[in-house]
Parts: C-alpha cells; sequence; structure tokens
C-alpha cells in the first residue's frame, strides 16, 4: 500500500481520536483536519473548507492530491459528499446517501430491517401533513411505554418514550411544533418498547466484507444511574461484557450480514463505518438504530483500542480490500468519560480555561470535543461536551478508576461529569 494524503471531515472528540489513530500510521503522508479543533493541529493541518460546499472539497482533494477522504459525522454523508467525490475519482471513508438513510431516515431503516428479516423493534410509519393518522393511532390503542420517532436527522431529540396516552399526546405536539424537527414532522415511526440492556456495535464495511470491533456499552442520559435527557453521549467502555461472544456471532449473521447483502441488493454496497445501536435481553439482541459513521464517545476508546494500522483499516474499507487487513486489538479495557459543560444538554457558558494536562500517564489520553483557544492563546471551552478524558486498565474496574484519576486532574470552571461511567459493565 503506498502512503496516503488524507483529508478527515469533522471537529469533535471522534474526530480527534480517528486523527490521533491516523497520524501513528506508516501510511500517512499528510493529515488535514476541516475544521478540525485545537488538539487536532498537533496532529495534522486544520483547514478552513467549507464542507458543505462538494465542490469545494473536491478542489481541495485534487489541489493537493488527497488519496482518502474520511467523513466523521452524519451530516454530509446524508447530504452525498460521497457520491460526489467519488463520482469524482476521489475514495471515500462513509457510505453514499443512501448507505447514510440507514441513519437519516428512520422509516427507511425500518423499512430495510424488514425486507432483509433483521431483528427489531415492531413498527407503524405514518405519513402525513399533521400526523392525524398517528393520533387515531394512539388514541385507538393501550400499549405503553410506546416510542415515537420523529423521521429524519434530530441529533438526538427525536426520539420520545411516552408512558401513557397523555404523554404520547404530548409528545406528538412537542413533534408537530419543534422547528427542529419540523422537517422531519409529517413522517413518524411508532415503535414497540424493547427492553434490556443497549451496546453498540460497529462494522467495518468495504460494500461486501466487514470486520467488527470489540462492543462499546455509551451512557446517553446526563444524569448518574441513566437519568434525565439524552445527550450526545457521556462516556463509554468496552469490551462491554453483556455482548457475549454467541451474541456477536449473532448480531454478525442475523444483522450485519443481511444489512450488507440488502444495501448491495438495493444498489448501494455500504462502505464505511456501520453503527448497530442494539437492546439485549435474554441473550438475544434486536436493532435499535443505525448510524452511518463512528460513534462519539466510543470512537474515542475504540481507536486506541486498536493496535493495527487504522489508516490502512480505513483505506481498505473505502477501496474494497478488507480482506487483506488483519485487525489486532489490545487486550485491556478502555474506559472515556465526557467532561461538559454545565448545562449541557441544555444552554451553558463558554471561554473557561481549561488546565491539568501536565501529568498524564502514557495510558491516558484526553480527546478534545468542544475546546478553543482564546485570543491569548489559552486552552477555553467552547461546546457543551468539551473533551473525552480516556483511559486502560487490565480490567474494567482499573480502567475506571485510572479514568477517573485523569478527570481528577482536569479543571475548568462548573466541568461537569457523570461518576457512574462502566459500573453497567461491573454488574456482569
Ligand atoms: P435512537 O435515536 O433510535 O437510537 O433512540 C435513542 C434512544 O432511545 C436509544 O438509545 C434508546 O435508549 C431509546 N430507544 C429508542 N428506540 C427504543 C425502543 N424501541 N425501545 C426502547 N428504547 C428505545
Ligand atoms: N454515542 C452515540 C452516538 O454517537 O450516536
Amino acid at each position: 500500500m503506498q502512503a496516503l494524503n488524507v483529508l478527515l471531515i469533522g471537529s469533535g472528540g471522534r474526530e480527534h481520536s480517528l486523527a490521533w489513530a491516523i497520524s501513528r500510521s506508516s501510511f500517512l503522508k499528510h493529515l488535514y483536519i476541516a475544521p478540525g479543533n485545537p488538539a487536532t493541529a498537533d496532529l495534522g493541518s486544520n483547514l478552513t473548507l467549507n464542507v458543505s460546499d462538494h465542490a469545494e472539497v473536491l478542489t481541495f482533494c485534487k489541489d493537493q492530491n488527497i488519496d482518502l477522504v474520511i467523513v466523521g459525522p452524519e451530516q454530509p454523508l446524508v447530504d452525498g459528499i460521497t457520491n460526489y467525490l467519488t463520482e469524482e475519482g476521489i475514495l471515500v471513508f462513509g457510505p453514499d446517501d443512501v448507505g447514510a438513510r440507514l441513519e437519516g431516515s428512520k422509516s427507511f431503516a425500518k423499512e430495510i430491517m424488514a425486507k432483509y428479516g433483521v431483528p427489531t423493534a415492531d413498527h407503524l410509519t405514518f405519513v402525513d401533513e399533521n400526523l392525524q393518522d398517528a393520533e387515531q393511532w394512539i388514541l385507538e390503542h393501550d400499549v405503553f411505554p410506546v416510542v415515537l420517532k420523529a423521521d429524519g436527522l434530530a441529533a438526538g431529540k427525536g426520539v420520545f418514550i411516552s408512558t401513557s396516552k397523555e404523554e404520547a399526546f404530548e409528545h406528538l405536539s412537542e413533534i408537530r411544533n419543534s422547528p427542529s424537527l419540523s422537517g422531519a414532522a409529517s413522517k413518524l415511526v411508532i415503535e414497540e418498547f424493547m427492553q434490556g440492556e443497549e451496546a453498540s456495535v460497529f462494522a467495518i464495511c468495504d460494500g461486501e466484507n466487514f470486520v467488527v470491533l470489540p462492543a462499546a456499552q455509551d451512557h446517553k442520559r446526563i444524569g448518574d444511574d441513566d437519568t434525565g435527557p439524552n445527550t450526545g453521549g457521556m462516556g463509554a467502555y468496552s469490551p462491554a461484557p453483556v455482548m457475549t461472544e454467541e451474541l456477536m456471532e449473532s448480531v454478525k449473521n442475523d444483522v450485519i450480514k443481511p444489512m450488507l447483502y440488502g444495501m448491495q441488493k438495493e444498489g448501494h454496497p455500504y462502505k464505511g463505518a456501520l453503527y448497530v445501536g442494539l437492546m439485549i435481553k435474554d441473550e438475544k439482541a434486536k436493532v435499535v438504530e443505525f448510524n452511518c459513521r463512528f460513534g462519539d464517545p466510543e470512537c474515542q476508546i475504540l481507536m486506541p483500542k486498536i493496535t493495527s494500522d487504522v489508516l490502512e483499516l480505513l483505506y481498505r474499507a473505502a477501496s474494497g480490500t478488507l480482506p487483506e487487513y488483519n485487525l489486532t486489538f489490545d487486550e485491556k479495557t478502555w474506559v472515556c468519560v465526557v467532561m461538559a459543560s454545565k448545562g449541557y444538554p441544555g444552554s451553558y457558558p463558554k471561554g473557561y480555561e481549561i488546565t491539568g494536562f501536565q501529568n498524564l500517564k502514557s495510558d491516558q489520553l484526553v480527546f478534545h470535543a468542544g475546546t478553543s483557544k482564546d485570543s491569548e492563546g489559552k486552552l477555553v471551552t467552547s461546546g457543551g461536551r468539551v473533551l473525552a478524558f480516556t483511559a486502560s486498565g487490565d480490567d474494567l474496574l482499573s480502567a475506571i478508576k485510572n479514568a477517573y484519576d485523569g478527570v481528577s486532574q482536569i479543571s475548568f470552571k462548573d466541568a461537569y461529569y457523570r461518576k457512574d461511567i462502566g459500573q453497567k459493565g461491573l454488574r456482569h
């Protein structure tokens, strides 16, 4: 394999961890990150590129002889950046716009799962301007809790779990009236509520073949013991003991294989990371959701866990040569704890100085998400999720201790983090 010029799109903790892993590759010529963050600037060249202008991205790729574009977040994929660049001969890690609809449209994901026999919650899709039919359905049925999902990308805010008829009506009117969900509001999925424990599996796919990374568990709610509103994810660990070897085999055979086969049949072979969100009960897994990219913060623990060359992995997925790759991992457990601005996932102040990086050990890593440099060059908070403190240990307990030891060293005003990351795993 030749050395590569790489363009990585994105700016969060996920992209920092990807940049960190790519920068260690023996196949890297130069790494560009658009737009990146203060930490990725130490690993490559941060760029100001208008990523939603695909022609501008293409011009950059041609000017700088980019060999591979890696797309971190979902929006550019849903917008079809892969289609555009691929047609112009640029290799891209990340699915085309139809593959990305597995995340971008809840009803499309359900349709594909039903067509190719992938286990998931029973559902109904309602399509009408004012969701009158959905309202009528709720009126006539008594099956609570039930899950309402607005179609379309909604940054985790489009899913509502209704425990009663009254609540379902409230959620319906929230969906109708929310400006951020309005685009999605004419299509609604109502689905069966699944009990169980959640875990995520990442399949790296080359259109036909795939490899899986060790299962991870995220912590989506803001509060300890999974309380309070949903967030992008407050911490994660891997491997997740809830995912036994047998279960992983069944996820490969019953979920990933039929999805890859299905997307091929649909004329859109899936290349990129397929995020399989699962609900596990009685040693059986059903799909909660798909995402068309790596998880954030799951990526921040999976990148350090991989001991083989990550850039080669992503290149082989994009170029359809995965069978030539030998994926290896370390034996450690990795844990990350997200440090957030107080107020997140609601509004929060910005601009607080972040300190405490001087005494990190080699198995402690900090991945930046919402940070920036102020006019004096000081590192300050600039987002809800500020950073992910990532650490390893010989087992889950020692990894948790190592991560929280690191968190206690980092400080910024009103830092908030969950105190129970990984506790679910200890119960197994
Ligand atoms: P989604 O965006 O589809 O992943 O939904 C966000 C979160 O809502 C998931 O991580 C689950 O915690 C929860 N959720 C979604 N669908 C279901 C379901 N059918 N049953 C139980 N919980 C669900
Ligand atoms: N950690 C959840 C997500 O990336 O969607």
